[in-house]
């Protein structure tokens, strides 16, 4: 805050001094936006020139796997500003434009690795418009471009990848509205984070509005042949046209998610919440696109049991696309909360029994995570992370998510739901479409939340500043998994077949909790008789599914290795490729690793194959 402080009595005293006295609204939000904190991740100045709005005109050619397009910004400056910077990587700039279409002389500097470069454009303060026409080639980071029959498009921004498909501020603190025009292949179905279509256009021109000003981490596209359906009067899912029937009815509550949100933590202000279900190559289990979830199908369960997702995803239209982390070292502001809210929406829409299960998973998920990540860097399991020179990647942890969660629900026991709940509230509304940093959250807790006795009592500094998990931790209890417990203890001592375990009345989180809870080595005829008595390795359940096969792995169980092939050529979900290939490499079967990869590694997408290439040693 100190900090903060002093930079805002800077920038207003510097500014003071050919500014008019009585000071326009514009000039004050523009002033008060001043606090930004500095994001290493970026090479834009916003407190020297930023952007406001985006016009995008583009086109997207299949044949060549590029697109060209023209990003034309309303920006803002300071008056005195001689440049405005914008990130960009592997892009090709044709020309640079300003106001009525004077070329201007732009310039690139050095390439880092991640970082990409700046693209420097001169300006003068009565600059309005900067207009860049580019291309972005095929191998841009942030793309997918699926062939074949049916071919597809999406895009994945977050963290710093919008740059490498449109030159712009990439920083999380910077906001802009945006409207794009986009041409694609005819039959095809085009989409953003933004007002959307919902059938083909006869000519594969669309238009999108975004209103609300978003930063570019959210910035989105997919293209394909995709088909709609309506599920409430807020919400829809898109899909391919094999999947919308399974996804329509999959998704079929997701107006309840919504309207137990809103009842939540105020109202949804994007207006529609559309779910799009990617090709199984998309490297997250979701990404919370404003008005347009994308998805991994590989949360089509048949049976509605990882919905979770969806409440997780919906639930950063508040924390995350309304109340943005100021930087990627703030990131837990975006995740814990959103872990913590959907555990909100879980327990209004499902019960406490089932977000209490819930818990017990995130919470054994994080224990395990804690104590990797304290062998390699303990300052990584700080919710206040250091990512400067670093790929902010390497910060998506569960840190963030679950450490974070921890906090928030430690929040909550100490000062009460209700208190806690009408705090949310009002953080949300006071925050809306502005920048959070930790120090800024700290703050706001302490005037509206935290005495200083409460402050001791949680032990703030130990959970935002310090390592591990501190010993006030919230502890979660679920009586359905002591149960499982319980089974699972006589299965390993031998006392139990696997005929006793009442396997076929359990659900996913009790499953889940089974296999992830055996010990690693538990023999080839054990794993045979489960697969017997449950059939795992034909399950439909892709967590489930995920966990059998690490079990597979680590106990030589070959017949599960087919569909373990196939799972890995086909699914590009990280979280589910990065603990599987480790298996076969701790256990050493790295040979069936490199083999399978070599099949798999064109089917994924790049943030899915940087990780895997370091992993398997194909880094360079
Ligand atoms: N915003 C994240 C995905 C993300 C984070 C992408 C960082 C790139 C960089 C999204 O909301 C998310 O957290 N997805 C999770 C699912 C969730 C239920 C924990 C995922 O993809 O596994
Ligand atoms: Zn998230």
């Amino acid at each position: 805050m100190k900090y903060n402080l002093i930079l805002l009595f800077a920038v207003v005293a510097l500014w003071g001094c050919d500014q008019p006295a009585e000071r326009s609204e514009q000039t004050k939000e523009r002033i008060a936006q001043m606090k930004l904190a500095t994001d290493h991740h970026s090479y834009a100045r916003p407190n020297e020139a930023k952007v406001t709005h985006l016009n995008w005109d583009a086109e997207v050619d299949f044949e060549t796997r590029t697109i060209r397009g023209v990003a034309t910004y309303n920006i803002e400056s300071n008056g005195s500003a001689k440049q405005i910077y914008f990130d960009m990587r592997d892009l090709k700039i044709d020309s640079v434009s300003t106001d009525d279409g004077g070329l201007v002389s732009f310039s690139i500097g050095e390439s880092r690795d991640f970082m990409g470069q700046p693209l420097e454009v001169p300006i003068t303060g009565a600059t309005k418009t900067v207009s860049i026409f580019y291309e972005c080639p095929a191998s841009a980071a942030a793309l997918l471009w699926v062939e074949g029959e049916n071919p597809f498009l999406f895009t994945q921004s977050q963290a710093i990848l919008a740059r490498t498909w449109i030159p712009c501020q990439d920083s999380p603190g910077i906001r802009f509205t945006y409207h794009a025009r986009v041409k694609v292949p005819e039959g095809l179905l085009a989409l953003m984070s933004a007002n959307n279509p919902t059938a083909v256009s006869p000519d594969g021109i669309y238009e999108f509005d975004m209103q609300q000003p978003i930063p570019s981490y959210l910035m989105a596209l997919a293209v394909g042949d995709i088909a709609y359906r309506e599920i409430g009067p807020h919400t829809a899912v898109y899909a391919t046209p094999d999947l919308i029937e399974k996804a329509a009815w999959e998704f079929a509550e997701m107006e309840d998610l919504l309207v137990a949100a809103e009842s939540l933590y105020g109202k949804y202000v994007w207006e529609r919440y559309d779910l799009l279900v990617l090709p199984a190559a998309f490297p997250f289990g979701g990404m919370e696109n404003p008005r347009l979830t994308f998805a991994t199908p590989t949360i089509i369960a048949g049976d509605r049991s990882l919905v979770a997702l969806v409440a997780h995803e919906l639930a950063h239209s508040w924390s995350g696309n309304l109340v943005t982390n100021s930087t990627w070292d703030d990131f837990w502001l975006n995740e814990g909360f959103t872990v913590y809210f959907e555990q909100r929406i879980m327990e209004a829409v499902y019960g406490r029994e089932v977000s209490e299960m819930l818990a017990v998973l995130t919470y054994q998920g994080l224990e395990k995570e804690v104590s990797e990540i304290m062998d390699l860097n303990p300052n990584d399991t700080h919710l206040k992370l250091h990512l400067q020179g670093r790929d902010p990647d390497e910060g998506m942890t569960a840190i963030a998510y679950d450490k974070g969660y921890f906090f928030l629900r430690l929040l909550e026991e100490t000062v009460g739901r209700d208190k806690f709940d009408v705090f949310l509230n009002s953080y949300f509304s006071s925050n809306s479409f502005k920048v959070m940093d930790t120090e800024q959250f700290v703050d706001y807790l302490q005037s509206n939340l935290l005495d200083s006795t409460l402050v001791e009592k949680v032990n703030l500094d130990a959970w935002i500043y310090g390592p591990g998990l501190p010993d006030n931790c919230p502890t979660v209890h679920s009586s359905r998994l002591d149960s499982v417990e319980m089974n699972l203890k006589r299965f390993v001592a031998g006392e139990a077949a696997p005929s006793d375990i009442p396997w076929k009345d359990w659900v996913y989180q009790e499953r889940y909790y089974f296999l992830d809870n055996l010990p690693d080595f538990i023999g080839y005829k054990n794993m045979v008789a489960m697969d017997k008595a449950f059939n795992i390795t034909g399950t439909g359940n892709n967590e489930v599914l995920f966990v059998w096969l690490r079990n597979a792995i680590s106990n030589n169980y070959t017949p599960a290795y087919a569909r373990l092939e196939n799972f890995l050529v086909n699914v590009g979900r990280r979280k589910f490729l990065t603990p599987l290939y480790a298996k076969m490499k701790e256990t050493n079967q790295k040979e069936m690793a490199d083999a399978i990869y070599s099949k798999a590694r064109q089917n994924y997408h790049s943030v899915a194959v940087v990780t895997m290439d370091e992993l398997l040693g194909y880094a360079e």
